[in-house]
């Protein structure tokens, strides 16, 4: 790899913060999710320290069922991704914007023109994380006959990508006012789409031209075989959970050996795992400030919130203090699922700690440390062949984003892993992905 490699980073917004108990936290922020300023505040902050993107999950549903544990978990408010892009475009100038959406429950037609838009008006900074959606409660939204299957939504997504790609690249550069006002628009450049597939049918074009980086930029998420394999065809990066620097290097290989065969090249994914860091002047400072967060996690919140990524009813049937008992492959994240299980066996937790330790950042990878510490470890993932990024996610907002811009940021420049200012105004060309060829 080459010495001048600079990292990605995403900052992935989430409401008070990342940790589930953020919202019980003194410095907290109750209507956080729901408060522009405050997603304003993240958006500035993010883009004082230079960050590639913006990144928004997503699914069209509570997330808990039980009232109970809802009552108790701060997920339940919060803003529709792309509404809220909209408003942080126009407060912002060079930070890329990437919404989650689901192949699930739109159309290819109205997902890509809402795409196209928030493209066309933040000057090419738009990016879609393609999900599939695995919630329950999501299917009982849109779907009479609940969950799809997984191998079905995957194929769905299949073709759903295929028809936005074919939207987007459905009109050339340079195809409206073509010398300057004799034409509106050159009919030549303009390539209405006809699709008839198994499950959508397409017929004609955007409204919308060409934008500043061609089109929104393709982000996904999935970590199945299936999954992989649809990101390695059309995604330009990809979001991961992985704990271990060995787990994150096999996924890391494993995504990128896909590519060739799609006649791409390795570095035309970007591959960004999450990070949960939790920054202190000392390392010391910074376990005490983890500490307190953990200490506000009721333990049946921690358990509901590992059940449901397992797709397990009930958890508290289980001894809390006994290891988690064998369950069947579920039909919602598969790779999560699994990375719950080998945590577990690795580590030898009980459900209780293995609850405690999925709650401060939903299995994805926390290190708490000073600055260096923290630069270290991303070092560490970087230059070993585990990520060409990370995708930031701050425990407490806006505090913990504050702390990473303020502290590990110029570390990490120091370092020359990180860039000192963007490199253009677009997504793309900020995240180094090159020209983009239409398929
Ligand atoms: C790191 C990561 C983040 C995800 N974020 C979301 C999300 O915001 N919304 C959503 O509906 N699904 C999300 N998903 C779920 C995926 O869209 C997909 O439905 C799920 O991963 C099942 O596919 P898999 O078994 O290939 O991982 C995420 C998955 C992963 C691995």
């Amino acid at each position: 790899m080459s010495s001048d490699r600079k990292m990605r980073l995403g900052a992935f917004l989430m409401a008070g913060g990342h940790h589930i108990a953020a919202w019980r936290h003194p410095q907290a922020h109750a209507q956080a999710g729901v408060d522009i300023d405050h997603f304003i505040e993240l958006a500035r902050i993010a883009e004082r320290g230079k960050f590639d993107m913006l990144f928004v999950e997503d699914a069209a549903a509570i997330r808990e069922r039980n009232p109970e544990m809802a009552s108790q978990a701060a997920r339940s408010t919060a803003f529709e991704p792309l509404s809220l892009l909209a408003a942080l475009a126009v407060n912002t100038s060079h930070i890329g914007l990437v919404a989650t959406a689901s192949t699930t429950y739109n159309e290819p037609y109205g997902l890509s023109r809402t795409f196209a838009s928030l493209d066309q008006l933040s000057g090419g900074r738009a990016g879609w994380n393609l999900v599939t959606s695995a919630s329950e409660l999501e299917a009982e939204n849109f779907a009479s006959s609940g969950l799809r299957p997984h191998s079905e939504r995957y194929e769905r997504a299949e073709e759903f990508a295929d028809a936005a790609l074919a939207l987007w690249d459905g009109v050339d550069d340079g195809a409206y006012f073509p010398d300057g006002g004799a034409q509106f628009a050159d009919r030549a450049r303009l390539h209405p789409v006809h699709r008839r597939g198994k499950h959508f049918t397409v017929e004609g074009l955007l409204e919308s031209p060409r934008s500043a980086q061609g089109r929104p930029i393709m982000v996904q998420a999935g970590a199945s075989d299936v999954g992989k394999e649809l990101a390695a065809r059309t995604a330009d990066v990809v979001f991961a959970a992985s704990q271990t620097l060995a787990e994150a290097q096999a996924y890391y290989a494993d995504v990128k050996s896909r590519l060739a065969k799609y006649g791409r090249k390795p570095d035309d994914i970007k591959i960004m795992p999450g990070i949960s860091p939790i920054v202190g002047a000392t390392e010391a400072e910074a376990k005490a400030k983890y500490r307190v967060l953990q200490e506000l996690i009721p333990d049946a919140v921690g358990v509901a919130l590992l059940a449901s990524y397992l797709s397990i009813q009930d958890l508290s049937a289980y001894p809390l203090d006994g290891p988690l008992p064998d369950m069947p492959q579920t039909n919602l994240i598969q790779s999560r699922q699994q990375l719950i299980i080998d945590l577990g066996k690795r580590e030898n937790l009980s459900i209780r700690e293995l609850a405690r330790h999925f709650a401060g950042a939903r299995g994805h990878w926390q290190v708490a440390g000073t600055p260096a510490q923290i630069a270290d470890a991303m070092e560490e993932r970087f230059s070993e062949g585990a990520a060409d990024g990370f995708n930031v996610m701050a425990p407490l907002f806006p505090s913990g984003l504050e702390e990473f811009v303020a502290h590990v940021v110029p570390e990490l420049r120091r370092r020359g892993l990180f860039r000192e200012d963007y490199e253009g105004r677009t997504l793309r060309q900020n995240l180094g992905l090159g020209a983009l060829i239409k398929r």
